[in-house]
């Protein structure tokens, strides 16, 4: 939702689910170590404005893709009671706070990666090896191929839209399942 106007794509959808519910679902990227977005809290403002929970939404789930864990962590609170879920992507590793908020709202600082996690956050450890060590630029990231681990969040929400559950999944790969 925060890239630059005019940025190919979308970040943000209301979608029909399954069972008829309306889901609004919205990305939006960090600023912490990133590249200069918009600021990501009023572009999330603004869709769940457009779209309130209870009203428009039944349910509302909300992606920071973020470097840092504080950020994210922010973007639960500021959204705490307004949404159902706001978890954190893009480090590749699961965190284990997973828990609603005090106003309803499930939270995850980073639910993780689908992939192999005997690798270097998905890659082939060779290559993200080498350059730590030589600090050079040089070969190119390969998948790593080992057995994955799919990485997700379940999350229970009640007629209100808020969150009464949140559990994290772990399937597969060298992750203790959960
Ligand atoms: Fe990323």
């Amino acid at each position: 939702m925060n890239y630059p106007a005019g940025t190919p794509g979308r970040g943000a959808a209301l979608v029909e689910a399954k069972n008829g519910a309306q889901v609004l679902v919205v990305n939006v990227m960090g600023r912490v170590f990133m590249d200069a977005m918009d600021d990501p809290f009023a572009a999330v403002e603004r869709e769940v404005e457009a779209a309130p929970l209870g009203r428009v939404a039944d349910a509302i789930v909300v992606d920071i893709h973020a470097e840092a864990t504080s950020e994210k962590q922010v973007m639960g609170h500021v959204l705490d009671g307004r949404v159902s879920l706001v978890v954190g992507t893009h480090t590749h590793v699961p965190t284990a706070d997973h828990r609603v908020l005090s106003r309803g709202t499930a939270f995850q600082t980073d639910v993780g990666m689908c992939g192999d996690y005997d690798g270097v956050i998905g890659m082939d450890r060779a290559e993200p090896l080498r350059r730590m060590r030589e600090k050079t630029p040089g070969g190119k990231f390969e998948p790593a191929g080992g057995p994955a681990t799919l990485s997700g969040i379940i999350v229970d929400i009640g007629a209100d839209g808020l969150a009464t559950a949140v559990t994290p999944l772990r399937v597969g790969g060298v992750l203790a399942p959960t």
